[in-house]
């Protein structure tokens, strides 16, 4: 049996099944959805490559038939062009108001097609079937859909939430240990934010689930959607609380825009990198004890993840570049910089109070070291 973590939204509430084998049981988790016995899957060239026969004979197993749409895998596909294909190729499947569009892939094919969902025939019902770390943890859940635009990622989109997320945890074993990691960034980022004892869990079992341990695998993703589950319900459009998912974004979306959204930092890695340099902000203002940040870097470490700005391969811009940068970032209310602080592990609060030089500091020292 799946673990379930319930997201209860009030008439937008759905499940989140979490657990090895999901795909292959696709169509009895999807079957009660439907009014007919059939679904439009899109996808990605490369996770079709690896799984997409595993879930149409799923889908079939139930009598469901699939037709699907494969996009290049990558974040380019998070665009207008890929949105109008997908669009143009759902009215072609002539998918109506009460059918079901899959989203099979990572983190780039949720957003898209939960965003073609949303503005397909002024919405349709989509179900997520992540197949990164990160899209289990993070961007399957919670609604947010949408493309990324010439002036920033994710400033076109919706909030469009899933009927069902289907977090199949073994088609983990089939990522590479960088992109599985990176996921994990977003996974530690959880425990950082809300969850000592979590984090806690994490430094004595994030090595035996990142060697493939599934009964740590699956409990890591169930803890961190439950924490994700449990802010969206209290504010699923991000009016407060929700930014708090934000822990190291502002630092991580300037490094990933310093490295222009390259192979050369991943985004999960940015926000690891971004989480450090946070608690390492928290602690010059005061807010916590060094102790926190150098726990934070020492369980990066311990995982080999990149932990500090020498871990990002070639040249940085100067730390004032950087800090204008964050100034790009869509955290930026009435040109104002909302930060992710903390007074501790697992204690993160949002504020806007945070002095540039503060900040200016602790880029200028992390360039140095
Ligand atoms: N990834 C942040 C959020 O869903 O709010």
């Amino acid at each position: 049996m799946p673990e379930i973590v319930h997201v209860s939204l009030p008439g937008r509430a759905y499940d989140v099944r979490i657990g090895p084998g999901l795909i292959a049981d696709a169509g009895r988790h999807i079957a009660p959805f439907l009014r007919r016995p059939k679904v439009a899957v899109i996808s990605d060239k490369t996770v079709a490559g690896l799984h997409l026969q595993a879930l149409k004979d799923g889908l079939a197993t139930a009598g469901i038939e699939a037709t699907e749409l494969l996009l290049p895998a990558g974040e380019a596909t998070k665009s207008w062009g890929p949105l109008e294909q997908s669009v143009e190729w759902l009215l072609d499947q002539k998918i109506e108001r009460g059918d079901i569009v899959v989203a099979f892939g990572g983190g780039v094919i949720g957003d898209l097609v939960g965003f073609a969902a949303a503005v397909l025939r002024r919405g349709v019902r989509f179900v997520q079937i992540p197949t990164s770390l990160l899209a289990q943890v993070d961007s399957s859940v919670g609604g947010k859909t949408g493309i990324n635009a010439p002036q920033g990622k994710n400033l076109i989109g919706a909030f469009h939430q899933p009927t069902l997320v289907l977090a199949d945890t073994a088609v983990l074993g089939t990522l590479t240990a960088r992109d599985f990691l990176a996921g994990y960034g977003e996974v530690v980022k959880y425990g950082l934010l809300g969850d000592a004892d979590f984090f806690e869990w994490l430094e004595v079992n994030g090595p035996a689930l990142a060697a493939g341990d599934m009964e740590a695998r699956v409990e890591a993703v169930r803890r961190s959607v439950q924490m994700k589950a449990d802010i969206v319900e209290r504010d699923e459009t991000e009016q407060g609380d929700r930014a708090l998912l934000n822990l190291g974004h502002t630092f991580g979306h300037a490094l990933e825009a310093a490295t222009g959204y390259s192979d050369r930092l991943l985004h999960g890695e940015g926000v690891a990198i971004g989480c450090a340099l946070a608690y390492e902000l928290s602690a010059r203002m005061g807010l916590c004890s060094q102790e926190s940040p150098s726990r934070v870097r020492a369980h990066l470490k311990a995982m080999r993840m990149k932990t500090d700005l020498s871990d990002i391969p070639g040249d940085l811009p100067d730390a004032a570049t950087l800090l204008g940068l964050m100034g790009q970032d869509k955290k930026v209310v009435q040109g104002q910089l909302r930060f992710i602080l903390t007074r501790g592990i697992g204690e993160a609060f949002v504020t806007g109070d945070v002095p540039g030089d503060a900040v200016l500091s602790v880029l200028e020292d992390a360039l140095r070291t």
